[in-house]
């Protein structure tokens, strides 16, 4: 009989030891422990993890490890790279990490991502070079990416992270939203001749995405004629009866799996318009970079296993501290799609409340991801994280250069970023407070006015990964961390982090509604529903 991990020896020892560390403060605990920093950070390849900022000691991290082991999550990383179907309610393999890594996957599985990348890499290089032309024979200078979720904010993050490797004159584009704005603002400011249009959707059947794909195909049949849709449109799908109504050429169709789940899909052929604008030899270090974390994860013992304390620390914060956010906050404008990236990884994986088996769990799962550059959210939303009354989690990014390869204005960057950690840890007293305001000449009326105003109570928890630049292969490498962190997190919780039911309901309801008002709403809500629908007409 299937149990709720609640229910482990080792969750019982960690949470009794998160209500023994309840009350302690990170002041007490840096005060508590000289070598605080050497035994709490991590260093593997180019990465540095340091979690001296969290709310742990030595032994949180011993028992977490004790979790994961009791959790089984040695077997689970097993089987995910060996193709087991771990997406159990969909009987389905995870396995994005063979589109990277040639040790995951069976040899057949193997043979058709080396396949599938000889193609994408040639086509790639076809429009780089001008050799794949539009109808009237101009060359590519403008590629759009339509789809969504996980078949947007992937390539969306590549490009826009390594801009500083776009190479060949193509500029990308990107159309998701399903209101058109996207695409009507395109359609003003470049030349259909010029425009090669890549359809990316698993299912082929996302409303938002035919939509804009019909609306794109009208724009460009409609300035080029009905033979250009041949030659300005790719698609990416596992659905070939729906690519065939489209009207895609065979050669401009490039293979998904169901073993790659959207949010997992930026290394398969979702990528392409990523690797059309950095070209192949950069989207090959990409490739590179996830899948040096891939042999790390496998292979490094869970004490020095940066993923695995990462997911661990998300189990902690979020199950035993309570804490609801995670506040994702990279000091690089590069990395400024990040969270929004990071928000459909983890909490479209792991917002799960039932267990593998279905039972419902009697913990937190999934934190709200949230966050932005941090060098701009310094001036917006973290007066709240110092002071305001939830806490967050943080993860702070930061690489040791700029992406130009610089180090000054990076220092300014650097120099925030860690400042900011100090605060959230340590704060700042009330006598700190007094004192400071005293030395400024501060009468003592003012000081009682002010004092408590000026309090940072601190002991707010964070993460440091440092790294040394972004480039393809770091770039890499940051999301299969965080993948893998979001793996052991859905392990150690018990829950199927690769479905998402959860999208589910609204799609079908959508479904039922016209906003013509010619059908009328059913179903619990459908007098309110009905009055909604009326109000819209009238009032548009
Ligand atoms: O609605 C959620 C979702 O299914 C995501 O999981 C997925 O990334 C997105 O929609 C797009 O799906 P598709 O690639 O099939 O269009």
């Amino acid at each position: 009989m299937p149990q709720l991990n609640s229910s482990l020896a080792a969750w019982g020892a960690v949470a009794a030891h998160a209500n023994e560390l309840s009350k302690a403060h990170l002041r007490d605990l840096s005060v508590a422990d000289s070598q605080r920093w050497q035994n709490l950070h991590v260093e593997h390849d180019t990465w540095l993890l340091d979690v001296s900022r969290q709310r742990i000691t030595a032994r949180t991290l011993s028992l977490l490890i004790e979790l994961a082991r009791s959790a089984g999550l040695a077997a689970r990383i097993a089987a995910m790279f060996r193709g087991d179907p771990i997406n159990t309610t969909e009987q389905r393999a995870a396995l994005h990490t063979a589109l990277r890594s040639d040790f995951a996957g069976s040899a057949d599985i193997q043979a058709e991502v080396r396949a599938s990348r000889e193609k994408l890499s040639g086509f790639a290089g076809a429009v780089r070079s001008g050799n794949a032309l539009g109808v009237t024979g101009k060359t590519f200078k403008h590629v759009v990416n339509i789809g969504i979720g996980g078949s947007d904010l992937g390539p969306l993050l590549v490009c826009d992270a390594l801009r500083h490797e776009w190479s060949g004159g193509i500029t990308p584009h990107f159309v998701s939203n399903v209101d058109r704005t996207q695409l009507d603002d395109l359609i003003r400011s470049v030349d259909p001749a010029e425009t090669l249009v890549i359809v990316c959707s698993k299912t082929f059947t996302t409303q938002e995405t035919r939509a804009n794909a019909n609306a794109a195909r009208t724009w460009i049949v409609g300035a080029l004629g009905e033979k250009a849709a041949a030659r300005h449109f790719v698609a990416v799908s596992t659905n070939a009866a729906a690519m065939d109504a489209f009207g895609i050429a065979a050669e401009h169709r490039f293979t998904m799996w169901d073993w790659v789940g959207g949010r997992y899909s930026v290394w398969s052929a979702i990528g392409l318009i990523a690797e059309i604008v950095v070209g192949s030899e950069r989207f090959q270090e990409f490739l590179a970079g996830a899948s040096d974390i891939d042999r790390h994860f496998t292979q490094a013992p869970f004490e020095k296993n940066l993923p695995v304390l990462m997911g661990l620390l998300g189990v902690w914060n979020r199950s035993f501290l309570k804490l609801p956010t995670l506040a994702v906050l990279p000091y690089d404008q590069r990395l400024a799609r990040l969270p929004a990236y990071l928000q459909q990884l983890e909490m479209e994986s792991n917002g799960k409340s039932v267990n593998l088996a279905g039972e419902q769990v009697d913990f937190p799962t999934a934190p709200v991801v949230w966050g932005q550059p941090a060098s701009n959210a310094q001036h917006s939303f973290f007066q709240m994280l110092h002071q305001g009354t939830p806490t967050a989690a943080l993860d702070f990014i930061a690489p040791m250069r700029g992406s130009w390869g610089g180090t000054e204005a990076q220092d300014l960057a650097l120099q925030n970023c860690l400042a900011q950690s100090q605060a959230f840890a340590f704060g700042y007293t009330r006598e700190e407070v007094a004192a400071d305001m005293r030395k400024a000449g501060a009468g003592a009326a003012d000081i009682a006015r002010l004092v408590a105003h000026r309090v940072h109570e601190g002991n707010r928890p964070s993460s440091l990964l440092l790294y040394p630049r972004t480039t393809a292969r770091s770039l890499g490498g940051l999301l299969a961390l965080y993948e893998h962190s979001v793996f052991v997190q859905g392990s150690v919780w018990g829950v199927n982090s690769f479905d998402q039911f959860g999208v589910e309901l609204g799609k079908k309801l959508a479904g039922g509604i016209s906003m013509k008002g010619d059908r009328a709403p059913s179903g619990c809500g459908a007098a309110g529903l009905a009055a909604l629908i009326a109000y819209v007409i009238k009032h548009r």
